[in-house]
């Protein structure tokens, strides 16, 4: 979890993976992952919950450093397309 964590954990089921958009941070993962670098490989993950950098600043990507934080990095705190672009 990363430092400064607002409180945000959603009730899920153990085998159901959410991720949460983390307000200028972080996506949040939360259950079970495949995760895979740009070569196919894969990325071992052996936490529960996970961060994936979303700000390009880490040092230790795909994962949040919390590097977003002196980089004032700045998302919004709000998803501005609500479904999957093209599919209406
Ligand atoms: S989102 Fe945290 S370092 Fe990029």
């Amino acid at each position: 979890m990363p430092p400064g964590n607002r409180g945000y954990q959603p009730a899920v089921a153990n085998d159901e993976t959410t991720i949460t958009v983390y307000p200028d941070g972080p996506y949040l993962v939360r259950g079970p992952i495949d995760l895979r670098d740009a070569d196919g490989q894969t990325i071992r993950v052996d936490r529960p919950v996970i961060a994936l950098c979303r700000c390009g600043k880490s040092l230790i990507r795909p994962f949040c450093d919390g590097t977003h934080k002196h980089a004032g990095f700045k998302a919004g705190d709000k998803a501005e397309h609500r479904g999957v672009p093209g599919n209406g």
